[in-house]
């Protein structure tokens, strides 16, 4: 049998995102509770590709064979773990509004919504401070290798999650030199063309973030996109991986908990407000649920 991963994962062909985070509610029955998921799993609705994704409460409630902690970073970055993430992603807002009302419809007996945020992709695929985003991400067979949980291991064919809405001070940011944001970075801004070693700057953010552990190169999928208005926007940080260590990691890295203590410098510029980790299931755990 084939396990098949949920494909919205790797589409990167939708202009529209929705993100909705969902808290289980206490004393909900355990077989209603599968059909609902299942319902909002299995509807196929057009213009909309849907990823949906489980906490570690809801993976040990519906009997999911995955085991992960709650996301936390020993308390200096803000930890909201949930237990429902619904994303949606179409090219037409109405359709993720018509879209996201339907599964509320399913899910509101069951979940009540801890954070709803829409995301647009900005000009090329770029982060509101201007750099491109996502280009730096593995190709091709390295994608699904970095995403994926390999086969013979709990959750083979899925995916683990780190959702993180992050706020820019985009007024600090832009009184830098285009100069000095590219050393933010460790990119160039117009073509981002990547400084090679001896340009990198130790505190750059790709300086901290394409690194090895334990000679394992920690490669992610990433699939964050930008959120908001002139007055309050940021990035909502998205990415999956084979395992939720390499999340961890990083992000140690970008806050300087890792032994050179190097702090990346994109963190003077742009804070976190959340972070949950999650666990996408394969379809045929989801056609399961039924
Ligand atoms: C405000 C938040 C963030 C912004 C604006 C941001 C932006 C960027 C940009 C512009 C790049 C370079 C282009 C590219 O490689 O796609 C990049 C690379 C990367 N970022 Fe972030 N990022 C953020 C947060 C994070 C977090 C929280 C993590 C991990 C926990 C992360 C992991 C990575 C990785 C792995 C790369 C690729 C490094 C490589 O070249 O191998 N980023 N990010």
């Amino acid at each position: 049998m084939v396990i098949a991963y949920q494909p919205a994962i790797f589409d990167r062909n939708s202009r529209q995102h929705l993100f909705v985070e969902f808290i289980l509610r206490p004393g909900t029955d355990a077989a209603l509770l599968r059909q609902a998921l299942a319902q909002v799993a299995s509807a196929n609705r057009a213009g909309v590709k849907q990823v949906l994704a489980f906490g570690p409460a809801l993976c040990e409630r519906l009997g999911i064979d995955v085991s992960f902690a709650d996301f936390s970073l020993d308390g200096v970055v803000p930890a909201t773990q949930a237990d429902l993430f619904l994303w949606l992603q179409g090219d037409h807002r109405s359709d993720l509004f018509d879209t996201a009302m339907q599964c509320r419809d399913k899910l509101d007996g069951f979940f009540s919504v801890q954070l709803e945020q829409d995301g647009f992709v900005y000009h090329d695929m770029r982060d509101l401070t201007g750099f491109v985003d996502g280009i730096g991400n593995p190709e091709g067979d390295k994608a699904l290798n970095a995403a994926l949980v390999p086969e013979g291991q709990p959750g083979a064919g899925g995916s683990f999650v780190f959702a993180q809405l992050w706020r820019h001070d985009l007024a600090a940011f832009n009184q830098l030199s285009v100069a000095e944001q590219e050393n933010v970075f460790g990119r160039t801004k117009a073509d981002a063309i990547e400084f090679d070693d001896e340009r990198m700057p130790a505190d750059a953010h790709v300086g901290r973030t394409d690194t090895d552990h334990d000679g394992v190169p920690q490669k992610i999928w990433r699939r964050s996109v930008p959120w908001g208005n002139s007055s309050q926007h940021g990035l909502y940080f998205l990415a999956f991986s084979c395992e939720v260590e390499r999340f961890d990691f990083l992000l140690r890295r970008m806050y300087g908990l890792t032994e050179d203590g190097i702090r990346d410098q994109l963190t003077r510029f742009s804070a976190p407000q959340t972070g949950s980790y999650w666990y996408a299931p394969t379809q045929q755990i989801l056609a399961g649920l039924a």
